[in-house]
């Protein structure tokens, strides 16, 4: 019989656990278990912390509906999303446009546009152009990719954190034309609140924490053999551009509106110019969303 202590409980875990059948099950609980048994023992968790941790988790998981994913929204906070990003474009055999972070208001089935149209239902007077091309990582045009974008309205709010989630507002589907080339109207980004509302705002208060993104548009880009990109840009000027809350702003994805492009399809409109370029998908390629639409992880779940 082996005695348990504060350092055998390790191996007596992973003993048990030596029997699982997925081999990457296995490797992934096993790398899990030893952090997390390290994490107790460098903290000198007590039973009081425990609890407490367990209780959060808890809340996280109660705080989670078809329309909110408080789990990603905690992921996001604590920098995971951004790292498993990171860990996801190291992985690819080329270097594309890098990715940035889905976000918890992704929704499958946003609808349809033609190239020129804008997204949001009221523009106010915000409106501004966006226009680019997608090509592989030589700047050869990739045809009729499609591309998702979602953003928040003129009052910084998503759709989803409106009275009615279940309408859908600036957020829609286009596809690049033959040449690769797109362009699109919607309105100026603003920098928003992450909501705090639940136990993730708990924690950032607790932290200090501004709890601010920075202004930014989703970009969902896809072409048959090329990798999904799951990307964003960052919309300067914006006094949290260097500290988001949720570590999704970065150097090469940070843009400004010009006035003065004399190739802006959009003439006189703020208009921000980006191209985008995707690597090759390799066999092994999985998908790259850090994250998904709310209502299919609960149904996933279940
Ligand atoms: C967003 O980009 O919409 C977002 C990302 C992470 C947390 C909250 C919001
Ligand atoms: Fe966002």
């Amino acid at each position: 019989m082996r005695s348990i202590d504060e350092i055998t409980i390790t191996d007596a875990a992973l003993d048990q656990m030596s029997t699982t059948t997925n081999p990457r099950l296995k490797e992934i609980m096993e790398v899990a278990v030893r952090h997390l048994h390290a994490f107790a023992r460098e903290a000198s968790l007590t039973p009081e912390e425990w609890l407490a941790g367990i209780s959060f988790v808890t809340a996280v998981g109660q705080a989670c509906t078809p329309y909110r994913q408080e789990f990603i929204l905690l992921s996001d906070t604590l920098g995971l999303s951004t790292l498993v990003n990171c860990l996801h474009d190291k992985r690819s055999i080329e270097n594309g446009t890098k990715t940035s972070l889905l976000g918890p208001f992704y929704r499958q089935d946003a609808p349809q546009f033609n190239l020129g149209d804008c997204i949001g239902s009221d523009p106010g007077g915000q409106e501004i152009g966006v226009y680019g091309r997608i090509t592989d990582i030589a700047g050869k045009p990739i045809p009729h990719a499609s591309i998702q974008i979602w953003q928040t309205d003129d009052d910084g709010m998503y759709d989803l954190q409106k009275q009615d989630p279940s309408m859908m507002d600036f957020r829609g589907c286009f596809n690049a034309d033959a040449e690769g080339g797109f362009h699109i109207r919607t309105v100026r980004p603003l920098g928003y609140l992450i909501p705090l509302d639940g136990p993730v705002g708990d924690m950032i208060r607790a932290q200090r924490r501004h709890g601010f993104r920075p202004a930014h548009i989703h970009f969902l880009i896809g072409a048959p053999g090329y990798r999904e990109l799951v990307t964003a840009l960052y919309v300067n000027p914006d006094s949290h551009m260097d500290s988001d809350v949720v570590f999704g702003s970065t150097a090469s994805l940070v843009v400004e509106t010009r006035t003065d492009d004399s190739n802006s399809p959009f003439p006189g409109l703020p208009t921000i110019h980006f191209d985008f370029s995707l690597a090759k998908a390799a066999v092994e390629d999985t998908s790259g969303r850090v994250g998904a639409d709310p209502a299919q992880i609960l149904a996933r779940s279940h």
